[in-house]
């Protein structure tokens, strides 16, 4: 974004701000939005922490306004990418601390709950990690091992700093089947308990969760329930179920969602949305062969210049009823994190195939916030307790 148009955002971004303090003193309502700036994490102030992905580039601080975007919206941050096994640890005792580093530096500078993402995923996971020399799969009691040389140093490093960890990640298939990972095939599900343990050895006081895509589906959502009532029968200490929420205009219904949520709470632990974007471009099944051809390619990036009004007020109305959601479950739902900052920096616009143009995030390009955030200010004046 150039400079120019930067100030004239943050111009539009107080008038904004000023706007909306006048309409809900004018609604008169008890929760006195008059006194304070309208976005999203004041407004959820008290039901649940507002949170962002930021990349290593936002991380770094260089950029004030990126800083003064998330400082105004958000007050919880997790790193899209530079905690994971491949970018953390490379190579076998070698760890690569210095974009982590950086990130835990911006949480700290401004005073942000932080999550870490994530200690065991089958994806973005360091190629030497589950074999030998030779290309084969390592024994259970070497894989154990390097489980918890890596859970302990990179806990042990952010102790008392991370507030809660991604322990595992996407371990569930969506018909309720484990995952069949390396981490499966040679630990057998328990793989899970071991990583759950190995962290509270590192930090016994931060929080700990499991998180996965797709939860709305009922075989995930079964087996997750079993599995964290297998942790809790074993007294191994888990927090909270994460959520993702990668969404898109046809998926998830809302009722498979909170069914979801009631599901999870049920078992005692807290409810994240841990990754939530919503895709404004049609689905495409992870399996779909991605062809080069033209016709092909205008249906898979429809909308490369602008999104249409009518798909953008379907957008804004299905971001709201989901955000309303997770107000009605507030009791358990502590935090709500968009993954990503603007619509520019999202992973959807470059999959399934580079260079799609999508709007799936909370800001625009230009950073402003999205409709949907104004009304839920107009309305959150009446309804939303
Ligand atoms: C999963 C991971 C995230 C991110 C997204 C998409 O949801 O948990 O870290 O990689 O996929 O990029």
């Amino acid at each position: 974004m150039n400079t120019i148009k930067s100030k004239n955002n943050i111009m539009k971004n107080t008038l904004v701000t000023a706007l909306f303090a006048i309409v809900c003193v004018s609604c008169g309502s008890s929760h006195e939005m008059s006194d304070k700036e309208n976005n999203l994490k004041n407004f959820a102030d008290g039901k649940f922490l507002v949170g962002v992905a930021l990349n290593s580039h936002q991380a770094a601080a260089n950029d004030e306004n990126i800083v003064n975007l998330v400082n105004r919206n958000f007050n919880s941050v997790v790193a899209e990418n530079c905690m994971k096994c491949e970018v953390i640890h490379p190579e076998e005792g070698k760890y690569d601390f210095t974009l982590a580093d950086e990130f835990i530096k911006f949480a700290e500078d401004n005073d942000m709950h932080t999550v870490g993402h994530c200690l065991i995923w089958h994806s973005q996971l360091a190629p030497w990690f589950c074999i030998d020399e030779e290309g084969k799969d390592v024994s259970a009691d070497v894989l154990k091992q390097r489980m918890k040389d890596h859970i302990h140093t990179v806990v042990s490093r952010y102790k008392g700093k991370v507030h809660g960890w991604d322990v595992v990640n996407e371990a569930i298939e969506g018909n309720g089947d484990w995952r069949k990972s390396k981490f499966y095939e040679i630990l057998g599900p328990e793989y899970i308990e071991y990583a759950f343990r190995y962290a509270h050895e590192a930090d016994p006081d931060a929080e700990l969760y499991y998180n996965d895509y797709g939860m709305n589906e009922a075989g995930r959502r079964d087996k997750t329930v079993e599995m964290i009532k297998n942790l809790q029968s074993k007294g191994i200490r888990i927090d909270a179920v994460g959520m993702q929420g990668h969404m898109g205009l046809d998926y998830p219904s809302l009722s498979d969602f909170e069914t979801s949520i009631k599901a999870f709470a049920s078992t005692g632990v807290k409810v994240m949305i841990t990754e939530w974007d919503m895709s404004a471009l049609p689905t495409i099944n992870r399996g779909a062969n991605i062809s080069e051809t033209v016709d092909f390619q205008k249906l898979l990036n429809p909308y490369p210049v602008a999104l249409p009004d009518s798909i953008d007020a379907l957008w804004n109305k299905r971001m709201g009823e989901f955000f309303t959601l997770f107000v009605k479950h507030s009791d358990v739902i502590t935090r709500v994190t968009a993954w990503g900052l603007t619509d520019e920096d999202s992973w959807k616009n470059n999959w399934p195939m580079q260079g799609r143009k999508d709007y799936p995030l909370l800001f625009d390009r230009d950073y402003e916030p999205k409709p949907f955030i104004m009304d839920l200010f107009n309305s959150g004046c009446n309804n939303i307790n």
